[in-house]
This record gives C-alpha cells, sequence and structure tokens, in this order.
C-alpha cells in the first residue's frame, strides 16, 4: 500500500503549517546562487498545495518570509519579493482550478506596492472558492502578531468594549491573525533545523511537530503524506493520561 492509501480520511487534520526550510542549502549544493534555490521552492509550494487540496484539509500555513528574513542581503530580499509577485501571478490560474482561496497574515504594509497588489487582487479573485485556504506567512513573525494581538485588544479594553474578566484565551485568539482557523494540528518543518524560528507561537501549544531532513526545493507529496501518516500515529493527549483516552473520559 501506498503512503497515501494508508492514510485515515477521518483522522487528517484541519490545518497544517509548514516552515518551508532548506532553498539556500540547495542552491549551495548546485554551485548556484541562493536564489536559485528559492525560484525551485515553488515546485515543492504547488506539491503540497495541490497535496493538501486533494485530500480535503482546509488550512495550509506556509512561513514564505519571516520578520527577520528582512535583515538578509537587499538582492536576496528584492529576488524574494519579485518571485512572490510573479509566482501569485502565474498560479492564479490554478488555484482557481483547485478551488483553493489565498489568504495571508504578517504585516503586509511592510511588502512593497507591487506585492501587496498582486496579493490583494490574488485573494479577491480567489475569495469565493470553497476549497483548501492557502495562507501566506509573508512578513510575519509570532512575537509581531502577539504584540498586535495585545495593542488592539488593550485598545478594545480602554474604549469599554471588552471586559478585563472576559479576557481568555478565547477571546485573545480572536485578536490574532489567524482568527476564524482552527489551531493547526501538525506542523512541519523541512532541512533538518530543529527550531520554530517566530512562528505561530501561540497556535501551536498543542500542535504535533514534525521535522524532516529533506530540503524545501526537494518536498513533494511523497514527504507530505509521510508526515500526515507520522501524525496519525501519534496519540495526541492534550495533558490526559492514555487509560483516559482508550476509555474516552
Ligand atoms: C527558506 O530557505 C526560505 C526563506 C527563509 C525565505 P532558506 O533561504 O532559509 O534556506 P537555508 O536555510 O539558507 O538553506
Ligand atoms: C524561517 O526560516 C523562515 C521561513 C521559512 C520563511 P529561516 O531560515 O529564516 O530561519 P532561521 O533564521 O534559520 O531560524
Ligand atoms: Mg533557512
Amino acid at each position: 500500500m501506498s503512503v497515501k492509501e494508508q492514510l485515515i480520511t477521518e483522522k487528517l487534520p484541519r490545518h497544517v503549517a509548514v516552515i518551508m526550510d532548506g532553498n539556500g542549502r540547495w542552491a549551495r549544493q548546485r554551485g548556484t546562487a541562493r536564489v536559485f534555490g528559492h525560484k525551485n521552492g515553488v515546485k515543492a509550494v504547488r506539491e503540497v498545495t495541490e497535496a493538501a487540496a486533494e485530500l480535503g484539509i482546509d488550512y495550509l500555513t506556509l512561513y514564505a518570509f519571516s520578520t527577520e528574513n528582512w535583515n538578509r542581503p537587499k538582492n536576496e530580499v528584492d529576488a524574494l519579493m519579485s518571485l512572490l509577485v510573479s509566482t501569485i501571478a502565474s498560479e492564479t490560474k490554478t488555484l482557481m482550478k483547485n478551488n483553493v482561496k489565498l489568504f495571508s497574515i504578517g504585516c503586509k504594509e511592510s511588502l512593497p506596492n507591487n506585492v501587496q497588489e498582486k496579493l490583494a487582487s490574488c485573494m479577491k479573485q480567489t475569495s469565493t472558492n470553497t476549497g483548501l485556504t492557502l495562507v501566506l506567512a509573508l512578513s510575519y513573525s509570532s512575537r509581531w502578531e502577539i504584540i498586535q494581538a495585545v495593542k488592539n485588544l488593550a485598545g478594545d479594553v480602554k474604549k469599554g468594549d471588552v471586559d478585563i474578566s472576559d479576557i481568555d484565551s478565547n477571546l485573545f485568539s480572536g485578536y490574532m491573525e489567524t482568527r476564524n482557523m482552527p489551531d493547526p494540528e501538525l506542523l512541519i518543518r523541512t532541512s533538518g533545523e530543529f527550531r520554530i524560528s517566530n512562528f505561530l507561537l501561540w497556535q501551536i501549544a498543542y500542535s504535533e511537530l514534525y521535522f524532516s531532513d529533506v530540503l524545501w526545493p526537494d518536498f513533494r507529496k511523497e514527504h507530505f503524506y509521510e508526515a500526515l501518516l507520522d501524525f496519525q500515529n501519534r496519540e495526541r493527549r492534550f495533558g490526559k493520561t492514555s487509560d483516559q483516552l482508550i476509555l474516552n473520559k
């Protein structure tokens, strides 16, 4: 049986988040510029998006550019921004065909105008699609998101719209960029790095973490299925004991 055939549809996560890492090393292994790795990472994005859509997963969040990535050399940042524009433009047709809705999280205002425009137009065009929601984390970092949430919440408390005694994790989640989405049940990071790099810190409180040695440009549907199968074999206890889960109490 193939890995895909072993997957149990009822046990699939609703939301998968991915830290797409290893483009630079992939390029270096080939003696090419880092940008070449980013360009080849687009194929992996296409594969994983298509796989998630086919399986009926509701949300796929891809970490495409972090707040900290602004500190990379200007030529790399510029190349990544151009790649974003050209990829969104060329992929919109496929998103439509696969019934995928595009969404983004992160500090949109810090993105170049042409990126903001392309993103807005693709989001608008795909807004009535009802399949997978593809969420691009762009100029995103979790601490930035949490600070924004705290500022907005403090503002609402000050205005008298929120009572301090009503603040709980549910209410706070509603101030995050990911409001209206379930927390990711599974977080994948490629390229053999074992860290979170400021990604969805609040939302991954109980996510299953999966680390793959594969460099992002080499990541294919089969690797995605392997991560999902591994996830399905985990016991998610949420603080309870195994016995409680078995007895369902
Ligand atoms: C991930 O690949 C893509 C981005 C962070 C934009 P990297 O560019 O981080 O690749 P490595 O980690 O240097 O190999
Ligand atoms: C994390 O990768 C950000 C993205 C995948 C967009 P990095 O390659 O920037 O992370 P660090 O700096 O190695 O932790
Ligand atoms: Mg990296």
